[in-house]
């Protein structure tokens, strides 16, 4: 069993639409335990830097205007292979391509207004999480 952290936000699309504490449930329900929140309105830098990967391609300005557009809710999620069982929690990027009952399939908009954002790799999940939290703003369960 290998009890992994990942990282998550609630994307503005979807705290405008009051839709935090449904996607909340999501994560609960699938033993997804959140150990850090916060709500947070990213600026310009701040998005970019989340997004490094991504600079320079077509869709990354829009990217980072919508991501700067409102508030999110930033956190930490932590469960058995959290990164791969929260991956397919979400669904494919593009909310037509997400599999029923998946977040996006049931919230998104469209690929750009796609609800949630979920690290991809061990690596992503560790740079992600220490972009937005400090150790001591995790608190994991215990027993
Ligand atoms: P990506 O990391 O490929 O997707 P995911 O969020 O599933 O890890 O892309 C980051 C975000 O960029 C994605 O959630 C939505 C946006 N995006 C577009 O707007 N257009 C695109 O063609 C792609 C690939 C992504
Ligand atoms: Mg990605």
């Amino acid at each position: 069993m290998t009890i992994e952290r990942t990282f998550s936000i609630v994307k503005p699309d979807a705290v405008k639409r009051n839709l935090i504490g449904a996607i909340y449930q999501r994560f609960e329900n699938a033993g997804l335990n959140i150990v850090a929140a916060k709500m947070l309105h990213l600026d310009n830098a701040k998005a970019q830097g989340f997004y490094a990967e991504h600079e320079g391609k077509p869709f990354f300005d829009d990217l980072v205007a919508f991501m700067t557009s409102g508030p999110v809710m930033v956190q930490v999620l932590e469960g058995e292979n959290a990164i791969t069982r929260y991956r397919e929690l979400m669904g494919k990027t593009n909310p037509e391509e997400a599999a029923c009952g998946t977040i996006r399939s049931d919230f998104a908009l469209s690929m750009r207004h796609n609800s949630v954002h979920g690290s991809d790799s061990p690596e992503s999940a560790a740079r992600e999480i220490a972009y937005f939290f400090a150790e001591d703003e995790i608190c994991p369960r215990g027993e």
